[in-house]
């Protein structure tokens, strides 16, 4: 029987347990091509921020600084963006995976990074609004094995998704054909040195993937605490084109005006307005919540809400909305409105004489488009 000096001390150990973070930031990002043939899904920007740097930003809130990521394919991309993690007041190292074999795969080899220190597991592509603070406070304090965060979706087939009897999770199924409920397991787990055992023991799914999904529920089997908590604040897996515009209507929303460029007499400003430094705006209409980024001139045109625009872009003669538009691309002159579209990289787009209608678009970075005239 242990002493009373050594329960406190295991009390106390549970209370301060430190963290490391492992964030996934690997994959093919297919169903956001044609941006992912140029650049890492993790790197799309909302609001003017790659996703993976929210994640990043919210691990260090959590005071976890110790954080690897694992990459695949678009390695040199991530760490030329991310690099030693000094930025963002953390220490970042990588790892790679050299094929997409699963989640838990990547687990697998993050073995020697993590020790016998427990972490969080944070899916790089995944998006939540306010950050996971609470939730990861509540792990280090209630010494469980593992914690997930569970939220309700429409579509249940296409996640992991838990069955609860009495508010305990009895099960975990990766992307089930008849649901057991509508909840779904987010990106973002917490584990402690079970999982190392755990990712040893399962084998590959029908996908040819090492599932988290079977890692947790190998956790249950042994009677370890899994403890889940449904997920207050939203939540998106940014993986689709709609996710990314939605989750920029999200973080607009939530986003302060300021002003560091420089708007002329005849522009007319609608609050809440981001404008970033060097950005310049004349003879238009600005209607927040929007966001212009860096050095990027807008000349006689209608920029309206949940819009970003990012750094070293032109729009002159343009109308647009509810859009993303990336870097260093030049708009002039289209007389239809653009509406919930993303506009990539270096893209050229060039009106003619058309009126009527609205654009709807996805041009992947470097497209040039010039419309016929008259
Ligand atoms: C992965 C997991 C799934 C989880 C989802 C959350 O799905 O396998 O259990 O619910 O992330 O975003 P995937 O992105 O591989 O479809």
């Amino acid at each position: 029987m242990p002493s009373t000096k050594e329960q406190l001390s295991e009390k106390k150990s549970k209370r301060v347990r430190t963290l490391k973070g492992l964030i996934l930031s690997g994959g093919k990002g297919s169903r956001l091509r044609p941006f992912t043939y140029t650049s890492a899904k993790q790197l799309v920007p909302i609001a003017n921020k790659p996703v993976l740097f929210y994640t990043i930003e919210q691990l260090v809130e959590c005071g976890i600084t110790d954080i690897a990521i694992v990459v695949g394919d678009t390695a040199d991309q991530i760490r030329a963006a991310v690099g030693d993690g000094s930025a963002f007041g953390a220490s970042v190292e990588y790892i790679q995976q050299d094929a997409p074999l699963g989640i838990a795969h990547a687990v697998k080899i993050a073995r020697d990074y993590m020790g016998e220190t427990a972490f969080v597991l944070y899916l790089g592509d995944n998006f939540l609004l306010g950050g996971v603070k609470p939730f990861v406070d509540s792990f280090r304090e209630n010494g469980a094995n593992c914690q997930i965060l569970l939220h309700p979706v429409k579509n249940p087939q296409a996640f992991g998704i838990a069955e609860l009897v009495d508010g305990r999770v009895t099960r975990i199924v990766e992307k089930p054909a008849s649901p057991p409920s509508n909840l779904a397991v987010i990106g973002v787990y917490m584990f402690d040195q079970h999982v190392f055992e755990a990712v040893e023991r399962i084998k590959p799914s029908a996908r040819g993937e090492l599932e988290i999904t079977d890692t947790i529920q190998y956790f249950i089997d042994k009677g370890l605490d899994v403890q889940a908590e449904l997920l207050d604040r939203y939540w998106i897996d940014t993986g689709k084109m709609d996710d990314i515009l939605e989750a920029n209507r999200m973080v607009l929303q939530s986003l302060a005006p300021s002003n560091r460029g420089q708007v002329d007499e005849r522009t007319r400003v609608y609050e809440p307005v981001i404008l970033e430094k060097g950005a310049r705006v004349v003879n238009s209409v600005l209607r927040g919540p929007l966001v212009i980024g860096e050095k990027t001139e807008i000349i006689d045109s209608y920029v309206g809400p949940f819009t970003t625009i990012d750094h070293h872009c032109r729009l002159k003669g343009v109308r647009v909305e509810g859009s993303i538009i990336l870097e260093n691309t030049s708009i002039e002159d289209i007389h239809w409105p653009i509406d919930r579209s993303l506009i990539g990289r270096h893209v050229t787009l060039r009106g003619g004489q058309a009126v009527g209608g609205s654009y709807s678009l996805t041009l992947g970075d470097h497209s040039e488009i010039g419309m016929p005239e008259g």
